[in-house]
């Protein structure tokens, strides 16, 4: 047992030296920003401090299990941008993985990261400061025992910091392990390079019985790059969870589960329409409705999710007040939105192939037109010449709709 985990260790390093993962190419820093969740600065502050985190003060990030350094990228210049005493860590096991965000970081001119090559399950021993905020995505399903990882991550978390991480979820990889495993029989012993080679062989030639084949969620082993097609089908170890074992994941860590991402997902009531059976999803526990609603939709390839030490006190979601400002995710402007909903009573969004219709709040057009950045909530209620009361009755069904799909969130105005 302990020489075939050494094996795997070895190959899982090995993967991320010849492959470092997502490929990404510096020089694109100077065009764009990527930006996603977790991570998001404004999406940490609404779910884990409550929407009133004071970024003037330090702020400790741990990005763990880097890769090539999106999340890192997105917070540091974050960070950059309005937080000055915010600070990036970065550990990876994969030298090469490192040396591209070290690009990317240096592309922006980003002075505020510090850079470390080892494995985050050595964190306890590293001798960091608590981190505020740990990110950690994509990374603890392909550790051998992702319990000891998750408590690793624990153990250098500041008491009322929080995490936000990504695992694979189980339903929508169906036919992914089946085709990791026969390529596991057939080439699994081979130099990567040439696993890659005859891999894209089988791949070409499975039959239409193939739960792959027939899986029209999965397709990044169709993109070309041969990163992400050996990141898919040939990793030589990872797992996936459905909802309520990542619940259990977290309680064998002492830590709750905050919010999955986007909420909207993982709410049956949007997936189920008849009135009886909907009486009865209310009944539930909100971790409950997540496993259904995973079980209902079957399409879920990752869990994004919000997580925090066990016994913090009260929640760590904002909340909406007089005070709260509303933020809009990045590239959803108040005109746009509102044009878009402007005379509309329904909306239709496609989340994975699956199109999803939603009646929309009243006055959704006209709430969200007033979210410029600068308002908080009682500015935007005294513009509207409503009573508070009048206003948080009108406005709760548009902060629960466009919250639920992530495109809004709180923060201390
Ligand atoms: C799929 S990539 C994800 C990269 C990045 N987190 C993202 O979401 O874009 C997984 C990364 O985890 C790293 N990794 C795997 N096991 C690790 C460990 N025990 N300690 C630190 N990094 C690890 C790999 O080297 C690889 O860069």
């Amino acid at each position: 047992m302990g020489k075939r985990k050494a094996g795997r260790d070895k190959a899982v390093k090995e993967q991320y030296e010849d492959f470092p993962y997502p490929p990404r190419n510096p020089e694109d820093e100077r065009g764009r920003l990527i930006t996603g969740s977790p991570s998001h600065l404004d999406e940490i502050n609404h779910y884990i401090f409550a929407g009133k985190r004071d970024f003037s003060k330090p702020f400790r990030a741990l990005i763990a299990g880097g890769g090539t350094g999106d999340a890192a990228i997105m917070l540091a210049q974050q960070f950059a941008d309005r937080c000055p005493l915010g600070s990036v860590t970065y550990v990876d096991l994969s030298k090469a993985s490192r040396a591209v965000v070290e690009e990317r970081a240096k592309v922006r001119g980003l002075s505020n990261m510090v850079f470390h090559t080892g494995s985050l399950l050595e964190l306890p021993q590293m001798g960091f400061e608590p981190f505020d905020y740990i990110d950690c995505c994509g990374v603890l399903h392909h550790l051998e025992d992702p319990e000891e990882g998750l408590k690793s991550l624990n153990s250098v978390l500041a008491e009322d910091g929080g995490m936000g991480l990504m695992v694979y979820a189980t339903l929508g990889r169906v036919g992914v392990y089946h085709v990791q495993n026969a390529l596991k029989t057939l080439v699994g012993n081979l130099p990567p390079k040439k696993q890659v080679q005859l891999a894209k062989k089988f791949v070409e030639d499975l039959p239409s019985t193939n739960w792959l084949v027939r899986n029209p969620f999965v397709g990044d082993h169709k993109m070309g790059e041969d990163a992400a097609f050996f990141d898919l089908l040939l990793h030589p170890r990872d797992r996936s969870y459905l909802v309520p074992e990542i619940v259990e994941l977290l309680q064998s860590c002492n830590m709750e589960l905050v919010t999955f991402l986007e909420p909207v997902k993982y709410d049956p009531a949007v997936f189920i329409k008849n009135k009886d059976l909907l009486k009865r999803v209310k009944e539930l526990t909100s971790v409950e409705k997540a496993a259904l609603a995973e079980n209902v939709t079957g399409n879920q390839k990752t869990h994004i999710f919000y997580a925090r030490p066990k016994g913090s006190e009260g929640s760590s979601i904002a909340k909406i007040s007089q005070h709260m400002m509303p933020v809009l995710k990045d590239g959803n402007s108040p005109e746009m939105l509102a044009k878009t909903f402007k005379g509309q009573k329904n909306f239709s969004i496609s989340f994975d192939n699956e199109q999803v219709s939603f009646v929309l709040p009243d006055r959704i057009s006209e709430i969200v037109s007033l979210m410029d950045g600068d308002r908080k909530l009682s500015d935007i209620q005294k513009e509207m010449s409503l009573s508070w009361e009048g206003f948080r009755t009108l406005f709760g069904p548009t902060f629960k709709f466009l919250n639920s799909l992530n495109l809004l969130w709180l923060k201390q105005g």
